[in-house]
């Protein structure tokens, strides 16, 4: 089977010579993969800032149809077009039926490894042409004919984990909501927090070609993290708001960059009393603030990996029916990559060359 792999850090290689995935559990389905997304989370291991397992298949983000099932799956079946949220999960475990599905007891994240564990702990991700799903019922999404690859492939992660990076903050209509890092997750949180009356709503990036792609979207501004703090005081002033109140903070805040400068920007710019939301996975050991900091700012810390399964369960329909903004025009930059151009694209990927914000490899 042909796939991209992980080799080592910074290095992804094109394979023809892959094992075939099987069933290998009565829970199990084979997915052919049609669409698989690169998200910056590929990038932590590709950078060398996560550990991680060489030989995986690296990928979480899947979307493609289903070719044989297992004797104990009953929600899909083969020739069903399907996505897999980014974590597998069970779907009847305590977290599972709380919502959290990203901690599902037997979950796991496609497409890594732990370098200490043992081959067969390493779950195979969906940049290749065909993929094993564990706990298919739990994981498999099928999707209506109406929402394109493209938007599906979001729908496995990106969006619900924008969704939730605001829906963390607790913002209220018309409270300011600042997005530091304007990926596709950072993007698909400016269209959640528009979604949800956040106002005004100002992105924060050095690039920029994503900074102009968060204002197409609706963000009142978007500018580079030196500008931030300059930024909300002006956006404050403009509107009028009462010289007391006019302090170059907000009171919900998502750091969606991914590093220790973006999340200190991140906390700095949240207001005393305000929630700072940090969506982007975690790979140093301490927050880039100190626990006094925080106290004397009384300012709250959300943190983790998104539910996206559990947050599908009523963002699909919405989006089927296009009662939700979906921002795949302005998000996803590259449809059709093919596997062999894969190593090449994990490169400019992970300059943020201009013009790429996310690319959907074609298997
Ligand atoms: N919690 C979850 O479940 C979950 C799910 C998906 C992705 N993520 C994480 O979210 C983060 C964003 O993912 P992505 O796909 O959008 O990645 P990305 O790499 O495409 O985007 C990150 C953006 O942050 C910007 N940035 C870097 N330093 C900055 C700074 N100091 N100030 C402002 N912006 C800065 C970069 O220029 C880039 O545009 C990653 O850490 C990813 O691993 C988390
Ligand atoms: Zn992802
Ligand atoms: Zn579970």
């Amino acid at each position: 089977m042909r796939g991209l792999v992980l080799e080592g850090v910074g290095r992804i290689g094109l394979r023809d010579d892959l094992p075939e995935p099987t069933l290998e559990d009565p829970l199990d389905a084979l997915v052919a993969v049609t669409a698989a997304g690169l998200c910056g989370s590929d990038l932590h291991p590709y950078r060398g800032h996560e550990p991680a397992r060489p030989g995986v298949v690296p990928g979480h983000e899947i979307v493609g149809h289903v070719t044989a099932v297992g004797p104990q799956v009953r929600s899909v079946a083969p020739g069903d077009r399907v996505l897999a949220a980014f974590t597998t999960s069970c779907g009847t475990c305590p977290p599972c039926r709380r919502g959290l599905t990203a901690r599902c007891g037997q979950g796991r994240l496609f497409g890594w490894g732990a370098p200490d564990a043992p081959p067969e702990g390493a779950l195979h991700g969906g940049q290749a042409e065909r993929i094993r799903i564990p706990l298919a019922d739990g994981t498999l999404v099928r999707v209506p004919e109406q929402v394109d690859d493209a938007t599906a492939l979001l729908l496995t992660d990106n969006l619900p984990t924008g969704l939730e990076a605001v829906q963390r903050t607790g913002v209220r209509t018309g409270d300011a909501l600042v997005v530091v890092g304007l990926g596709s997750v950072g993007l698909c949180a400016v269209a959640a927090a528009l979604h949800l009356g956040a106002d005004p709503v100002v992105g924060v990036d050095p690039v920029a070609d994503r900074r102009e792609r968060a204002e197409r979207l609706g963000a009142a501004r978007a500018v580079e993290p030196e500008q931030a703090v300059d930024a909300l005081a002006e956006i404050h002033r403009d509107r009028g708001r009462p010289a007391v109140e006019v302090e170059p903070t907000a009171p919900a805040v998502i750091d969606a960059a991914g590093n220790a400068s973006g999340q200190r920007l991140a906390f700095e710019l949240t207001r005393p009393g305000g929630t700072c939301s940090i969506i982007a996975v975690q790979t140093t050991d301490r927050f880039a603030f100190t626990p006094v900091e925080a106290y004397d700012r009384n300012v709250g810390v959300r943190v983790g990996r998104a539910s996206a399964r559990a947050t599908l369960e009523d963002l699909l329909p919405r989006v089927a029916a296009g009662e939700y903004p979906v921002p795949t025009g302005t998000v996803m930059t590259h449809l059709d990559v093919a596997l062999e151009d894969g190593p090449a694209l994990y490169e400019r990927f992970d300059r943020h060359e201009d013009g790429l914000v996310k690319a959907m490899l074609r298997p």
